[in-house]
C-alpha cells in the first residue's frame, strides 16, 4: 500500500517517451514560430539573433577585460589571447541580493566599481582594453554591442533596465565614475559564451548549453532561416532562451501540482517555465514541495511535520547530487537530513534518494528532448543523413550532479538517433568567449589591427 501511494504521488513526473517525443516536436514548432519574420504573440521561445556569425578560427588576438553575469559568480576577468593560446586571470566579486533587486544605477555602478577594483589590482589602469561583457539574460540585440533587456530572469530585478540597452547602462555607470580605461565592444549571452571558448579547441562546437542557475541554448543557424534579421547567406548563432518555453502553455500538460507550487512562489510566476522544471534555482525546491506532501500523506517521517521544511529554498539543488551519489551510505542521506533537523529513518533515506532521482531524471530527460530539437533541425536545414556536431557545456548542475549528463545523453540519442553529439565541458567560463567575440569586433572596427 505504501507503494501505490509513493507512485501516485511521483506519477506525474514520470515521463514517457512518447512524451518526451511530444516535448521535442513542440520545441520545434516554438524554434520555428520565434524564426520568423512576423513577430509571432504566441512564440515563447523567442531566438534571439546574437550578431555572432563564426565561431573562432585561430586567428583572434588581443588583450580583453571580460564581464560574466548571471550566474552563481560574478566574474572580471583579463584574457590574453594570442598565436600560442589563451590566458585569463580572474576575480569573483560578490552581488548582495539588495543590488540584486535594487536600482539599476546601483547595480551597474557596482559592476564599473568592481572593473576597477580589478584593473587596479593587475595593474590595468592605465590602458584603454576593449570589453566582452557576458551577461546572461534575454535581451534584443541590434548589434553585437547593443542589446536591449526584455526581462530578468533568475534572481535579478534591478529596475529601470528592462527595455533599456544594457551596453549603455554600462557605459553611463563608466562615465559616472569617470572611468575610461575600458571600452564595451561586444555583449553575448553565456550560452554563446560557452560555445565560443569550446569553439576555440573544437571547429565542431555550435551549440552552447547552459544548465546552471537556469537553462538556455544557443546554436548555429542558417542566414536563409532568420526571419528576424536581413539577409540570406551564412550562418548566425540564435540564442533561443528556452527557459521560456511552455510560457504560452503549450507545456500546461506536464506541469504537476509541484511544479505549479514552485512556479507561484517565485519572483516571475508565469514565467521561464521550462527552466523552473530543469534547471538548478528550482530543482531543490520542488523536492522540497514533494517531501511536504509526502509527509502530509504519512509517507514520510512517520507523518511527523516538518517546520524546517517549510522554508523556502532551505532544500538546496547541491544536495540533489549528493545524495544521489552513488555508493553514498544511506548512513550520509541520514546525516545530511539531520542538519535539516529531519529526523529520517532508514526507509526515509531510501525514498528520498528516489524522490530526488525522479525530479532530476525528469529534467535531463527534458532538456535533452529540447536539445534533441536543435540537432534534428541543424541536420535537416544542413541537408545531412548525419549531423556530427559538439555541444559546449557549462553550469553547476550539469558540471556537479552525478547522473544529469548521464541521462541527458541517453536520451538524446534515443530520440536523435540520427546526429552524433559530442559533449565537451567548457573550463573557464564564458568570459573567455566573451573576449573572442571581442577580439573579432575589435578586428572590425580597427581593421590595422
Ligand atoms: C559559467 C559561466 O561558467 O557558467 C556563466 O561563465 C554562466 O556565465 C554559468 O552563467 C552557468 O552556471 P551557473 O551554475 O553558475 O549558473
Ligand atoms: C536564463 C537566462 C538566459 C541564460 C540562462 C542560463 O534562462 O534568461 O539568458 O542563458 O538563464 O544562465
Amino acid at each position: 500500500a505504501q507503494r501505490r501511494a509513493v507512485d501516485e504521488v511521483l506519477a506525474p513526473l514520470r515521463l514517457s517517451r512518447d512524451d518526451l517525443v511530444k516535448v521535442q516536436a513542440l520545441m520545434r514548432e516554438e524554434m520555428d514560430k520565434g524564426l520568423g519574420k512576423e513577430t509571432n504573440p504566441s512564440a515563447s521561445v523567442r531566438m534571439l539573433p546574437t550578431y555572432v556569425t563564426h565561431t573562432p578560427d585561430g586567428t583572434e588576438k588581443g588583450d580583453f577585460l571580460a564581464l560574466d553575469l548571471g550566474g552563481t559568480n560574478f566574474r572580471v576577468l583579463v584574457v590574453r589571447i594570442t598565436e600560442a593560446g589563451i590566458t585569463m586571470a580572474s576575480e569573483i566579486y560578490v552581488i548582495p541580493v539588495g543590488i540584486m533587486q535594487g536600482s539599476g544605477e546601483e547595480l551597474f555602478d557596482h559592476i564599473i566599481d568592481c572593473i576597477i577594483d580589478f584593473q587596479t589590482k593587475q595593474n590595468l589602469v592605465a590602458q584603454m582594453l576593449p570589453l566582452g561583457f557576458t551577461f546572461s539574460f534575454p535581451c534584443q540585440q541590434v548589434g553585437l554591442d547593443k542589446a536591449l533587456l526584455l526581462t530578468w530572469t533568475k534572481g535579478f530585478s534591478a529596475s529601470g533596465c528592462v527595455g533599456q540597452d544594457v551596453v549603455q547602462l554600462l557605459r553611463d555607470a563608466a562615465k559616472r565614475k569617470r572611468h575610461l580605461g575600458m571600452q564595451v565592444v561586444a555583449l553575448v549571452n553565456d550560452t554563446v559564451g560557452t560555445m565560443m571558448a569550446c569553439g576555440y579547441d573544437d571547429p565542431k562546437c555550435e551549440i552552447g548549453l547552459i544548465v546552471g542557475t537556469g537553462t538556455n541554448a544557443c546554436y548555429m543557424e542558417e542566414m536563409k532561416n532568420v526571419g528576424t534579421v536581413e539577409g540570406d547567406q551564412g550562418r548566425m548563432c540564435i540564442n533561443m532562451e528556452w527557459g521560456a518555453f511552455g510560457d504560452n502553455g503549450c507545456l500546461d500538460h506536464l506541469f504537476t501540482h509541484f511544479d505549479q507550487v514552485v512556479d507561484e512562489t517565485t519572483i516571475n510566476p508565469g514565467k521561464q517555465r521550462f527552466e523552473k522544471l530543469i534547471s538548478g534555482m528550482y530543482l531543490g525546491e520542488i523536492v522540497r514541495q514533494i517531501l511536504l506532501v509526502m509527509t502530509e500523506k504519512d509517507l514520510l517521517f512517520q507523518g511527523k511535520p516538518c517546520p524546517k521544511l517549510q522554508t523556502k529554498d532551505i532544500f538546496k539543488t547541491k544536495f540533489l547530487s549528493t545524495i544521489e551519489l552513488n555508493g553514498l551510505a544511506l548512513r550520509q542521506i541520514r546525516a545530511i537530513l539531520n542538519e535539516l533537523e529531519l529526523d529520517a529513518s532508514f526507509e526515509d533515506s531510501v525514498l528520498m534518494k528516489e524522490v530526488c532521482q525522479t525530479v532530476s531524471l525528469r529534467a535531463a530527460q527534458l532538456c535533452a528532448a529540447g536539445l534533441a530539437a536543435v540537432v534534428e533541425k541543424m541536420r535537416e536545414s544542413r541537408g545531412v543523413d548525419q549531423l556530427s556536431v559538439t555541444v559546449g557545456v557549462d553550469g553547476t548542475l550539469y558540471k556537479l550532479h552525478p547522473c544529469f549528463s548521464t541521462n541527458l545523453q541517453t536520451t538524446l540519442k534515443d530520440l536523435a538517433p540520427k546526429c552524433n553529439v559530442t559533449f565537451m565541458l567548457s573550463e573557464d567560463g564564458s568570459g573567455k568567449g566573451a573576449a573572442l567575440v571581442a577580439a573579432v569586433a575589435d578586428r572590425a572596427a580597427t581593421p590595422w589591427n
